[in-house]
């Protein structure tokens, strides 16, 4: 399949693997652009630009296809070696970067002078719209249904992707509740060169996470994710649980008092826990409502052929079928 996304990263499928905290390691990047799509390595989860070099080397050493690193924008008080970061994808030869979070302004100079190709993940057509503006190759278009940050604006899919088709110039893929051929030719049809996902390549063989955190995936519906930190304007879609219950009852007693120290124990350090030792209860982590389309925890390579072997059926038989030109013809 060609799009202007496949064009722009050559790639041969139009399917991004987002980057996800202390699940976006080589070993995932790898298989997914091995499988054919583009994949992801989170930098912020290397501690330093020096383990994310390493960590570009390992994923070079596993795929000599092309690969991104996710660099997120944080609303943090120290704030991480954006620099020293940015330097290492540059000097590891990373042809594509997805950035996140606050507009990548600052960043864009060092790495369009490299030659770097940049994918900026936003919630609203005018975060895109500056994202065009300030030189962004494409972005990612993330609805209210996604795992992570949603944003505050609410805005699903369904509108969110035709808005930005009408405002847009530069390609753009869906992101948030993306999960199966469905979910691309829908996509498509809403004006999207492509899509990218996060939950669902959460759940498959080559992440190297917990089990445990596959299997909550596979055995959670779309009813099982919650909105947290909203009060903080920092809002966070996750999977529930006994810890996330309790965030949103200091949410609900401290009201328009709540401060970020007040839940501290439920969103601070969860990542790791919960990711690598499998602690499922440990607090919040990102989940989208597309858990209740995950069935199932393929290899990157099963995932993504039959995602394009269905989207190619369901575009030539199904939708065609449907003109009155092709039920001519079968007559
Ligand atoms: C566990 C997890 C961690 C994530 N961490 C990040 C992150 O560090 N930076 C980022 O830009 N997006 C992050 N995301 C968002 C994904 O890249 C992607 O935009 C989102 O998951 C798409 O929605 P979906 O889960 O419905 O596919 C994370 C998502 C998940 C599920």
């Amino acid at each position: 399949m060609k799009t202007r996304i496949t064009e722009l990263f050559g790639i041969e499928y139009p399917i991004i693997q987002g980057g996800m905290h202390y699940v976006g390691f080589a070993e995932l990047a790898a298989a997914v652009s091995n499988a054919g799509g583009l994949g992801t390595i989170t930098g912020l989860t290397q501690k330093t630009p020096a383990d994310l070099a390493n960590e570009i080397a390992r994923c070079r050493d596993m795929t000599d296809k092309p690969f991104a690193v996710n660099l997120t924008f944080l609303p943090t008080v120290s704030a991480p070696d954006y620099p020293g970061y940015v330097k290492a994808i540059i000097a590891g030869g990373v042809k594509v970067v997805e950035t996140a979070g606050r507009n990548p302004e600052q960043v864009m100079p060092y790495l369009k002078d490299a030659g770097i190709k940049v994918i900026h993940k936003c919630t609203s057509v005018r975060h895109s719209l500056k994202a065009q503006k300030i030189g962004c190759d494409a972005v990612s278009v993330d609805g209210f249904e996604c795992g992570g940050h949603p944003g505050e604006d609410d805005i699903p899919n369904m509108i969110l992707l035709p808005r930005c088709a009408d405002e847009l110039e530069i390609p753009f893929v869906a992101s948030g509740g993306m999960a199966d051929a469905r979910s691309l030719v829908a996509a498509l049809a809403m004006g999207a060169e492509g899509m990218n996902m996060g939950t669902r390549f959460m759940a498959v063989r080559e992440a190297p996470i917990h089990e445990k955190v596959k299997q909550a995936i596979v055995a959670a519906t779309e009813l099982d994710t919650r909105l947290v930190m909203r009060p903080l304007r920092n809002t966070e879609r996750v999977l529930t649980n006994p810890a996330v219950e309790r965030l949103l009852e200091k949410e609900r007693t401290l009201g328009a008092a709540l401060k970020f120290e007040d839940i501290i124990e439920e969103v601070a350090g969860i990542y790791p826990r919960v990711m690598i030792e499998g602690d499922m209860d440990a607090g919040a982590w990102s989940c989208g409502m597309v858990a209740g389309l995950i069935h199932d925890v393929p290899t990157c390579k099963e995932l993504i052929d039959r995602i394009m072997a269905e989207a190619e059926t369901m575009i030539r038989t199904r939708l065609a079928g449907m003109l009155p030109d092709a039920a001519a013809a079968a007559a």
